[in-house]
């Protein structure tokens, strides 16, 4: 994973539900706090009214003026309900006739009060803050009409308490709420990932030849991938296609011109009379022996570079595949009074590979061996397994490598200096080292104690 953008889809979809959770358990915090702040305050502002107007309802007119008998149990129920302080004032006309003549009168903007409904205002007052409740009502003192305003101040430091204890609930239910949600998300980001996981996971487990459309139940949203996945796959299949049929009509294309040039030239070898003519139709035949088997090694190298990258993996047991390569080497061995020996380890010994691969591996050890043998020699092909691998040794009494080095001699269309008139393309043994790699194998070359050359090829076994 790399860069900024490469933050895992879960990780992403994880962090959006936090945030989430979080912007909800702040939200969650603000309301409760403000709807019981607002229900304590209301329930407070309740009892103060009733008290003041308690009082209110006890202004007697007389002669001498307003008088009043402060109820008793007034404040009694506002002592009950909290520790707070209380301060009264009862006004005629600005003038106080009992309690606290500093108590503030509420400002222009709180409005009017009425005789019933109190008015409710919140003032500073000696270094504290009060809440306080106003009722005016209009009493007769020696037939005049006179008004007068009751006023109760309470300080307000049992709601602050009561808010407290609200905003600390409240804070524990918003981090319960976001706990529970950030363990749902987490959930949540898992189920929602998990049809993408597992098409993952059913795509990887494929080997590297199967190349069959995907169809694994995926939800809707995946689809179009999917869909474009087997496209490509189609594509590719094609792709495939054609190059396996490109590589077997290049080999028809050229194997058969080449032989009836051949054949013609030997005719007309038997019939020539000058031994010039003659001598320039041998190399006729001998370019064109040249250019068959480049022809030919160079399409055994392509089906070889081609399958490489998607080497079938089957059972191969390789004393069987050796000694159907004795067989067909036979006659050109014969030929020469070549003999070829296989000594195998008696049991079959199978290996997990690419049969036509490995064929071809072992095909040009085995024509490398016959082609640079004189006559009158013998090959000997051994099978042995050691450390997990099995060991194929084709060792012969031939020329020897004249020094040349294993890394020279694999290169792409290099051969010894010890070659002579031998024909060849020089590309025999990179594919015997191309498929030894394909199949985590290994490939040697040296030269044989007593004379000769000695290949080992292994490849691991099944
Ligand atoms: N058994 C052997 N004895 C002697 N020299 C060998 C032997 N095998 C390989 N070599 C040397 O290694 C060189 C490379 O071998 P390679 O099979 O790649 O090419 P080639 O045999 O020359 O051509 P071709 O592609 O037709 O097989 C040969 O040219 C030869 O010099
Ligand atoms: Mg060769």
């Amino acid at each position: 994973m790399k860069g900024g953008g490469a933050l895992s889809l879960r990780a992403r979809l994880v962090l959006q539900l936090l945030v989430l959770a979080a912007v909800l358990a702040v939200l969650l915090f603000v309301a409760v706090r403000t709807v019981a702040g607002d229900a304590a305050e209301e329930t407070l502002d309740g009892v103060l009214g009733a008290a003041t107007l308690a009082i209110a309802d006890e202004l007697r007119g007389g002669e001498e003026g307003v008088s009043v008998d402060l109820p008793h149990e007034a404040f009694s129920i506002l002592g009950s309900i909290s520790e707070d302080r209380i301060f009264y004032r009862v006004a005629v006309e600005g003038a106080t006739i009992t309690g606290y003549a500093d108590l503030p009168m509420p400002g222009a903007a709180q409005g009017p009060a009425g005789p019933s409904a109190p008015l409710f205002y919140t003032a500073p007052y000696r270094n504290t803050e009060v809440r306080v409740a106003m009722v005016r009502r209009v009493v007769l003192a020696g037939r005049l009409a006179t008004p007068v305003t009751v006023l109760v101040a309470q300080t307000r430091s049992g709601q602050a308490a009561i808010a407290a204890r609200v905003a600390n609930r409240a804070a524990g239910i918003g981090l319960g709420v976001f706990a529970l949600a950030a363990a749902l998300s987490i959930l949540t980001a898992g189920s929602v990932l998990r049809p993408i996981n597992r098409l993952a996971e059913a795509v990887g487990r494929r080997g590297p030849n199967d190349l069959r459309s995907v169809d694994h139940p995926t939800p809707a949203e995946l689809r179009p991938l999917v869909e474009s996945l087997n496209g490509l796959i189609a594509r590719l299949r094609a792709a495939l296609m054609r190059t396996e049929t490109f590589i077997a009509e290049a080999a028809h294309h050229i194997r058969t011109p080449l032989a009836t040039v051949r054949a013609r030239a030997e005719t007309a070898l038997r019939k020539a009379e000058s031994e010039d003519a003659r001598e320039t139709l041998r190399a006729v035949i001998r370019a064109v022996e040249e250019s068959a088997r480049s022809a030919s090694q160079l399409l055994d190298h392509a089906t070889v570079v081609y399958r490489s990258d998607r080497p079938a993996r089957e059972t191969v047991d390789l004393a069987r595949l050796i000694e159907g390569l004795v067989q067909s080497f036979g006659p050109v061995a014969g030929l020469k009074d070549v003999g070829i020996g296989f000594e195998g380890t008696g049991a079959a010994l199978a290996v997990m590979g690419d049969r036509l691969l490995i064929e071809a591996a072992l095909r040009n050890l085995l024509d490398n061996a016959v082609k640079y043998s004189p006559a009158d020699t013998d090959i000997v092909l051994r099978l042995s397994q050691a450390d997990g691998s099995a060991c194929v040794e084709v060792a012969d009494r031939g020329r020897g490598l004249s020094g040349g080095a294993q890394a020279a001699l694999t290169r792409r269309f290099a051969r010894g200096a010890n070659v002579g008139d031998v024909v060849g393309s020089g590309l025999g043994l990179t594919i015997v080292d191309e498929v030894a790699a394909a199949h985590g194998g290994r490939f040697e070359l040296t030269e044989r104690e007593g004379g000769g050359t000695c290949a080992r090829f292994w490849v691991p076994l099944a």
